[in-house]
């Protein structure tokens, strides 16, 4: 059987411990006796730690932000393997804890589909102490191309709806005027079962608050939007500890046995300083990124699945971490998820 070679960044913060949790399920999956491939984690130091021991010292800290700080590693990451799109889905748990009503988020299923490598984030920047600036610019090429991975998204989903809702300021910014002429050309060409519809970014905030399921299929928004959209979207179950991501520099593997599609998959959440070192970070995040990892770069949809139902058969049974309201910690959240996956493989 294939041995996959995963290379797996803690980074900082609550970053390890969620981490460590997340890996583990790969080990369940690794050893079990009907597994189909093994894992071999490769982890490496990245961000602020690496920093720190590299360079020496937490100087980094509050000083040195954006390329030059810890999120740098993330940016660059980004930037050198090209991974243009990133899907943060989202979706309300019934053992969840939004904010929201009840009968208002119920059902609420949706992808955010963030462009990942283009807009402000990479433009030319300038910075003096009374001027500075970020180049918010997108080539039609870039809106291409994360154009045609909502489409196939939208038609790869479950759900009966085939719905692109593309998200911009195409009122005002002239990125965003190309971006909307771009999405709705290529998606009308290449795609035509698809529904797409715009909607001013600044509008969809309140309306992802107040009518969450409208958005059910694929959100597609620059990298700015997309940004903001998805810690939003964090809402629907209550918290972003819950919310996982893929970072895809091409379209997904569609089955068991296709070539392996490269990418990074993290949680949206970022290193929760002030959570840090106490064992009480929701490992979800991290968890259900490992099964988009088997889902979209090694095609192991059952094994995906299994992960995803292993969540939700924790949650069920009662079992939160703190920003769920509740008094389990990281690392018998991630036992339980474990334990649970295992009986799902066995059956
Ligand atoms: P954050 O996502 O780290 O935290 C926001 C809030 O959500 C905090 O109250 C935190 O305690 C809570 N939270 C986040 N994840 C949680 C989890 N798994 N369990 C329970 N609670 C959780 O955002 P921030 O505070 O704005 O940023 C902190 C640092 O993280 C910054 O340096 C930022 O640049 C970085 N960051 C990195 C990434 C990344 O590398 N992908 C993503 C986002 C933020
Ligand atoms: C995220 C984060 C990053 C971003 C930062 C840490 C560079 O907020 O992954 O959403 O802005 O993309
Ligand atoms: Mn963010």
């Amino acid at each position: 059987k294939p041995e996959f070679s995963i290379l797996v960044i803690g980074g900082d913060g609550i970053g390890p411990e969620v981490t460590a949790e997340a890996t583990a399920l790969l080990d369940v999956i690794s050893t079990h006796p009907k597994s189909r491939a093994a894992f071999k984690l490769l982890p490496r130091l990245f961000g602020g730690c690496s920093i720190d021991a590299h360079v020496g010292g937490p100087k980094w800290d509050g000083m040195r932000r954006g390329f030059e700080g810890p999120e740098g590693a993330t940016l660059r990451l980004r930037d050198v393997t090209q991974v243009y799109a990133n899907l943060r889905p989202c979706e309300y748990f019934a053992a969840g804890n939004s904010p929201l009503r009840d009968e208002l988020v119920r059902g609420a299923k949706f992808i955010v589909l963030r462009e990942n490598c283009g807009g402000p984030f990479y433009g030319p920047k300038e910075e003096t102490p009374d001027y500075a600036s970020d180049l918010w610019s997108y080539k039609r090429s870039e809106i291409e191309r994360i154009a045609r991975m909502a489409a196939h998204l939208a038609l790869s989903s479950a759900s009966p709806k085939k719905t692109v809702t593309s998200c911009d300021k195409a009122n005002v910014l002239a990125s965003s005027r190309l971006w909307r002429k771009v999405v709705q050309e290529t998606i009308e060409k290449e795609f035509p079962e698809v529904e797409i519809v715009h909607q001013l970014a600044d509008s969809a905030t309140t309306l992802m608050m107040m009518r969450p399921t409208l958005f059910n299929g694929v959100i597609l928004a620059d990298n700015t939007f997309g940004d903001i959209l998805s810690d939003l979207a964090g809402v629907i179950p209550g918290t972003l500890g819950v919310l996982p991501s893929a970072c895809l520099a091409g379209i997904p593997a569609q089955k068991w046995g296709d070539n392996p599609v490269k990418g990074f998959y993290e949680p949206v959440h970022g290193s929760a300083p002030d959570i840090a070192g106490k064992g009480i970070a929701n490992p979800i995040g991290a968890i259900l990124s490992v099964a988009l990892m088997l889902r979209y770069s090694f095609g192991m949809e059952e094994e995906a699945a299994a992960v995803e139902k292993a969540v939700n058969l924790t949650l069920g049974a009662g079992f939160r971490t703190k920003d769920m309201r509740g008094t389990t910690s990281t690392k018998d959240m991630g036992n339980l998820v474990r334990e649970a996956l295992q009986q799902l493989l066995d059956q």
